[in-house]
């Protein structure tokens, strides 16, 4: 994982962190994504938890969840225990109308897709400067290392200009909790996601890419602490 642990304070994710957390009733089984907008929401869980005995149960994306949902009380489960959630929680890098959006700023979207696909609702929290008419931001790729040369190549046969990622402040590529690399890879306007994503699907060595296609709902919080949900 990178390090991407909440550092200041935002507002805005504060409030759409809060209020997904509101959504999740007694009983439920939850997915907890990765990133500083969703710690938001883990450590208001651990507070219900606590104070209102909600009774819930998490599965996290990434270590980097797993130690902010264990600290903030959150009791823990895996899909093999649980596999069927009633909703998943996670943030975004970008998002568009149609609710399509890239994910794996913090290299965690291959565990943050199966376990969003195995929630009843995913709803993605967000600040107001994740909205776009149309995708643009790179799009991490987990790719296996030994595929890596090959990935790269059939990237920029799609067009793409692949940068694989560096880990911040030492030598080295970024290592995902599966033990693999992650391929940034531009590719200007992404007019057709669903079509781009099959491409990428189908290049040996990709484990996956952070094109999402199943998120129910946005919520995006503003500075004043209100929400917006589309
Ligand atoms: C991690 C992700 C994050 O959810 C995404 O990068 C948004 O992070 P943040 O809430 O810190 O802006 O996809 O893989």
């Amino acid at each position: 994982m990178t390090d991407r642990n909440q550092t200041k304070e935002s507002p805005e994710k504060k409030a759409a962190g809060l209020y997904a957390a509101s959504l999740v009733k007694d009983g439920d089984a939850v997915g907890l994504g990765t990133g500083s907008t969703v710690a938001y929401t883990i450590k208001e869980l651990g507070r219900r938890v606590r104070e209102e005995n909600l009774n819930i149960v998490g599965v996290v994306t990434s270590y980097q969840s797993e130690m902010i949902a264990i600290e903030a009380g959150v009791p823990l489960t895996s899909l093999a225990e649980t596999p069927k959630l009633d909703i998943a929680i996670d943030g975004a890098d970008q998002f568009d109308s149609n609710l399509f959006a890239i994910k794996g700023g913090g290299a965690a979207h291959t565990r943050e897709k199966i376990v969003s696909m195995s929630a009843d609702r995913f709803v993605v929290v967000s600040d107001p400067g994740k909205k776009s008419e149309i995708l643009t931001v790179a799009v991490p790729i987990e790719v296996m290392p030994f595929g890596r040369e090959l990935v790269t190549k059939s990237l920029k046969d799609l067009g793409g200009e692949p940068v694989l990622r560096a880990a911040a402040k030492k030598d080295g590529p970024v290592i995902t909790d599966n033990g693999n690399f992650v391929i940034d890879c531009t590719f200007g306007e992404i007019k057709t996601p669903q079509e781009l994503a099959a491409k990428i699907s189908q290049i040996p060595g990709v484990v996956e890419h952070g094109i999402f296609m199943n998120v129910d709902e946005v919520v995006i919080g503003k500075t004043d602490g209100t929400i917006e949900i589309i």
